[in-house]
């Protein structure tokens, strides 16, 4: 390891973003530990000479247990880096969506990440140093239609950290919003078997259900390479004072001030036409006297 070389722990490390990161910060000399639920993606990763440990970042007792594997890793020194990743997307319309399955999104994006935060962040301010780096999205700060669940879930991530930024720098403890863009990945392949449970042809949302099941082969030529997220992770973990925000690629940056700057009605009839729903009817004139 170098001289400058961190421990870090990646959660969701068994695909797209997290792996990526976890097999570019090794290769700078870092050691990572990779954590997920697939055991035959963690031993690939084992086999490329990663520590990989077994972590659900929904399940309590798995995490306690990465708590003492990386105790046992480190001799009680703990993590200098935490890199919360897992997450997935649930998309589709808010009417529909089942309370379980908007449960379970909150119970991963939000839960597990404070979860995560909390087993490893005494270990850093003990320490009097440590950096958490919690993946939000571009999502996390201007909502798309169909995405009121996921867009709801990143925006929690982003006050959260907003103010565990402020709440931990006493102790030496630096809380970094990765905010990737749209990434080729397993993301939108999740996303979009997920939303084939509410497929449904007599559904006052059908359109837009039919069309969520093409995005993945429409979007795919917008996508960055996760490459683009894990140089943004390694920019914030050399950065003696890093910022509170990354947005990876930068481009992406321009999204959320699209949002603010147009006006909403204007932005509002973009992404319903893009998302296959009817755009709002004009406004019917009152009658006379009314
Ligand atoms: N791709 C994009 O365009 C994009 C854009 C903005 C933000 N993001 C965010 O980036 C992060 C990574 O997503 P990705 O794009 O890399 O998608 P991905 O390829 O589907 O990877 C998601 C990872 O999270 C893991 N995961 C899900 N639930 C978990 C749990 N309960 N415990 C532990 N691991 C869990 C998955 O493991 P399994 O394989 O076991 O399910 C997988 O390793 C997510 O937080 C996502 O919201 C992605």
């Amino acid at each position: 390891m170098t001289a400058k070389s961190q421990t870090i722990l990646i959660t969701g490390a068994t695909s797209g973003i997290g792996r990526d990161a976890a097999l570019y910060l090794a290769s700078r000399g870092h050691r990572v530990i990779a954590t997920g639920r697939s055991e035959r993606a963690l031993s690939e990763l084992r086999e490329a000479g990663l520590t990989a440990l077994r972590m659900d970042v929904t399940d309590a007792a798995s995490i306690a247990r990465a708590v003492r594997d990386v105790d046992a890793l480190t001799d009680g020194d703990g993590l200098d880096v935490l890199i919360n990743n897992a997450g997935y997307g649930l998309f589709g319309p808010l009417e529909v969506l089942s309370d379980e399955d908007v449960r379970a999104q909150f119970e991963t994006n939000v839960f597990g990440l404070l979860a995560v935060t909390r087993a490893f962040l005494p270990r850093m301010r003990e320490r009097g140093a440590g950096k958490i780096l919690n993946v939000s999205s571009v999502g996390g700060r201007m909502t798309f239609p169909l995405g009121g669940a996921y867009n709801a879930t990143k925006y929690a991530v982003e006050s959260m950290s907003d103010a565990l930024r402020v709440e931990v720098a006493q102790f030496g403890v630096s809380v970094v919003l990765i905010e990737p863009g749209y990434i080729k990945t397993n993301f939108t392949g999740t996303t979009v078997s997920l939303a084939k449970r509410y497929a449904d042809e007599r559904s006052p949302y059908a359109n837009a259900l039919a069309l969520m099941d093409s995005a993945e082969s429409g979007l795919e030529r917008f996508a960055a390479s996760p490459r683009a997220v894990s140089k943004a992770m390694e920019r914030a973990i050399r950065a003696r004072r890093p910022r509170a925000r990354y947005v990876a690629p930068w481009i992406n940056a321009f999204g959320p001030w699209f949002g603010y700057l147009l006006p909403t009605r204007l932005l509002d009839w973009v992404f319903a036409r893009a998302a296959g729903l009817r755009p709002a009817p004009a406004p019917r004139a009152l009658p006379a006297g009314a």
